[in-house]
């Protein structure tokens, strides 16, 4: 029996990575960034992967990083890219070995949030934002199968984000061991 990792999913710009490093702060874990792990890996970004190779491509990397991310022993927050959860392997190795936090938020608020778009493809490349609030509309299904819970985003500060996952953890901490 071992304790499970805490993993953050939820679309692009819902704070998975700022709110991960607070969260793994203040509960003493260490940190991995999925997409961050596949850029040093590769030594190329997100957005050249996709560029140079393409989805797919990149697609298989972040599952391995996925995959070595939930083999520590130790337990770690990991902050999952937007798309992990469209590969059914992804989502059943997370179930089995993490705690899964979906961060939501409204999809008025999600453009705003976006920042730099270069830097993630699906933006990028979409024709509008209707294509991007579709995609929102098709993740969300997946991300609420997937998660244990989910936590808004919604007009608060990634601390207080923070601050509500540990409460919610706190309240339901026989849930966070799993059997080998
Ligand atoms: C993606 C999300 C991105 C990154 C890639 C694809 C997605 O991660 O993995 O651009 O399919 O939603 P973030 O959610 O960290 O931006």
């Amino acid at each position: 029996m071992s304790v499970k990792h805490i993993a953050l999913i939820g679309f692009m710009g819902a704070g998975k990575t700022t709110c991960g490093k607070i969260l793994a702060e203040k509960l003493g874990l260490d940190f991995i960034d999925t997409d961050d792990y596949v850029e040093k890996s590769e030594g190329m970004s997100v957005a050249e992967l996709f560029e140079r190779h393409s989805e797919r491509y990149f697609r298989d990397l972040e599952a391995a990083a996925l995959r070595d991310a939930l083999a520590h022993v130790e337990p770690h927050v990991i902050a999952c890219g937007g798309g992990i959860v469209t590969l059914p392997a992804n989502v059943a190795a997370l179930q089995k070995r993490a705690l899964i936090v979906s961060l939501t938020m409204e999809p008025e608020q999600a453009l705003a949030r976006f920042g730099d778009f270069a830097s993630r493809p699906l933006l990028a490349t979409a024709k509008s934002s209707d294509e991007i609030f579709s995609l929102m509309k098709a993740r969300d299904i997946l991300y609420k199968a997937t998660a244990d819970f989910s936590i808004s985003t919604d007009r608060r500060s990634a601390v207080s984000v923070v601050e509500a996952i540990i409460d919610h953890l706190e309240e339901t901490a026989h849930a966070c061991v799993h059997e080998d």
